[in-house]
């Protein structure tokens, strides 16, 4: 539980979208011996992880935007969202029985938890200094009004 307080607020429910990221990794990480399986849990992956950074650049990173000490950590995440959706798009143009998915796959991986880990601990710390509560609970309200409007629309 944050600091800066309860599960309605935004650092929370990044932390929920990051976890089930996480889990599908996993899970397609060890499902990958059974191409079917794997090309299902990639498409779900896919669209959560995009409309995560879509709604997430839209909510917090243009809240903490708005700060001049915002500015140049929310520059490196989005070049951060920019390399992982750059990596999803290889993945997706690659037939599921080539070898050389798995690799990448695994540099996926690896990027989004370096990205994860950097926005977990530093952003978030710079985040509590900048936002407060109020706008800790409606970043939340707005992240996830905009994540449900995404997940409709595709
Ligand atoms: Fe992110």
């Amino acid at each position: 539980m944050s600091a800066s307080g309860g599960h309605g607020d935004i650092f929370n429910a990044l932390i929920r979208d990051h976890r089930r990221a996480a889990a599908l990794m996993d899970r397609i990480s060890h499902d990958g011996g059974d191409p079917e399986a794997r090309d299902a849990l990639f498409f779900q992956l896919t669209q959560e992880l995009e409309v995560h950074a879509i709604a997430e650049e839209s909510t917090f990173y243009a809240a903490l935007r708005d700060h001049p000490a915002g500015r140049e950590k929310i520059e490196e995440a989005s070049c951060e969202h920019d390399r992982m959706k750059a990596i999803l798009e290889e993945l997706a143009d690659m037939s599921a029985n080539e070898e050389t998915w798995l690799a990448n796959f695994m540099r996926l991986k690896a990027t989004v938890e370096r990205h994860v880990q950097g926005e977990e601990t530093e952003l978030f710390a710079l985040a509590r200094e900048l936002l407060d509560h109020q706008q800790g609970r409606q970043l939340a309200q707005d992240l996830q009004a905009e994540e449900r409007r995404l997940k409709k629309a595709a």
